[in-house]
């Protein structure tokens, strides 16, 4: 609430100055003067209160499953903007409801707080199969129409989850889409390097993590054919290839991985074990400082002591509640939040740290990460 609240005091404020410094009453004597001006603010006031209402009903409108209102007042001391500001969100395309737009209404409020740069999505991008087609509508019912606020009308980075594997996979990264909705940008493998000042910069690295995943495609895999030229087999290896030598040559202070699956994590999937052994071996190599993925529809931040990597998980971008999480998660060493619920993340960074804080569905901060060097 507390956005609109200050937004509404300071409409008031604004009116009762206008009503103190230009409203002249030359041939009015005093009390007539005060009566008069005494009814302007009420005026005002009523009009302010008015036009607070209006301003939630608009946003009502917006479909979902809790009414709106329960938006928690964004902690000032955590939401502070760096010179990079961007919000991560995954396992969401549901053309708005179960909770989508919920969690779009809060990416909007920190990322206009944050003024986000840029925002990322960690995959299963269209449920429940992807697009059908570079035409597919889902495209605009579960992307365009519902993170339509302002301050969500920046480029939006994504990487592919296998629930996009099961539709038309190769419709998400067709460039063709740039053109239905401009901010939409995804690929197989791709690096985002961001200047947080003159010398030093923040890279992200975006990588497909399906073909890596071996129940997918057994021969008997429901769900999943392989339908791209290239055999999977030097699909994988190419992957591997481009990272390490993207993250070789990267001069960037912070160097953050991003893709579909999990790593670790006590989520329904647990730890996908083939990554583990393939690609984490790359991001300890070269001193890579989180790993942000999706695929557990949780929040989730995984600290391990054999690793200096930070595993977080932000797939709670709709499909949430499964309730099918290691018992006594919480009270791991290495676990430093579980939460079964949707949200989303935002990430700040500065040359010398990098703030990660971690959002309910009302906008309250369940946990942040701060690292620095
Ligand atoms: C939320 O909305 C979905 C879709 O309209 C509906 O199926 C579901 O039952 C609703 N859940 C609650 C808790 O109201
Ligand atoms: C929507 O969020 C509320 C609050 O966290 C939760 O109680 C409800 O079950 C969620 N609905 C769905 C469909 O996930
Ligand atoms: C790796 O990079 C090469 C050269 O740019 C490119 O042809 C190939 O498609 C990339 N591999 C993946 C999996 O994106």
């Amino acid at each position: 609430m507390e956005t609109s609240e200050r937004h509404r005091d300071a409409e008031i404020g604004l009116l009762t100055e206008e009503v103190k410094s230009h409203h002249h009453f030359p041939s009015a004597t005093k009390t007539t003067w005060r009566k008069a001006a005494l009814t302007l603010v009420f005026f005002c006031l009523i009009l302010g209160i008015i036009f607070a209402f209006l301003h939630e009903d608009s946003i009502s409108i917006d479909n979902g499953n809790l009414t709106f209102g329960d938006d928690q007042p964004l902690d000032a001391l955590s939401v502070q903007r760096l010179p990079l500001n961007v919000l991560i969100v995954g396992d969401w395309g549901r053309k708005g409801l179960y909770n989508q737009s919920q969690v779009a209404r809060q990416m909007s409020r920190v990322g206009k707080e944050l003024q986000a740069d840029f925002i990322l999505s960690t995959g299963d991008n269209f449920y429940d199969s992807g697009l059908k087609s570079v035409n597919d509508k889902s495209f605009e019912e579960s992307f365009t129409d519902v993170y339509h606020e302002k301050s969500l009308q920046k480029r939006w980075y994504a990487v592919l989850g296998n629930h996009d594997y099961r539709g038309n996979e190769e419709a998400q990264v067709d460039k063709s889409l740039n053109k239905r909705d401009p901010r939409w940008w995804c690929d197989y493998f791709y690096t985002i390097p961001y200047s947080v000042s003159p010398s030093s910069t923040v890279e992200f690295f975006m990588i497909d993590t399906n073909p890596f995943v071996e129940e997918y495609w057994t021969p008997d895999s429901e769900h999943y054919k392989w339908a791209r030229p290239t055999p999977r087999e030097e699909v994988m290896a190419s992957t591997l290839e481009n990272l390490s030598s993207a993250l070789e040559k990267s001069p960037a202070t912070w160097k953050i991985v991003v893709g579909h699956h999990t790593m670790y994590s006590y989520g329904p999937h647990r730890n996908t074990p083939e990554i583990i052994e393939k690609v984490l071996p790359i991001l300890e190599a070269n001193k890579v400082d989180l790993y942000i993925n999706g695929h557990d529809h949780c929040l989730e931040h995984i600290k391990r002591i054999d690793s200096d990597v930070h595993f977080v998980t932000s797939g709670g971008g709709s499909k949430a509640w499964k309730n099918e999480f290691l018992p006594g998660v919480q009270q791991l060493p290495d676990v430093k939040l579980y939460y079964d619920g949707q949200g989303f993340i935002s990430l700040s960074a500065s040359p010398t740290s990098v703030i990660i804080n971690f959002f309910d569905i009302n906008g309250k901060i369940l946990h942040n990460l701060g690292l620095s060097k």
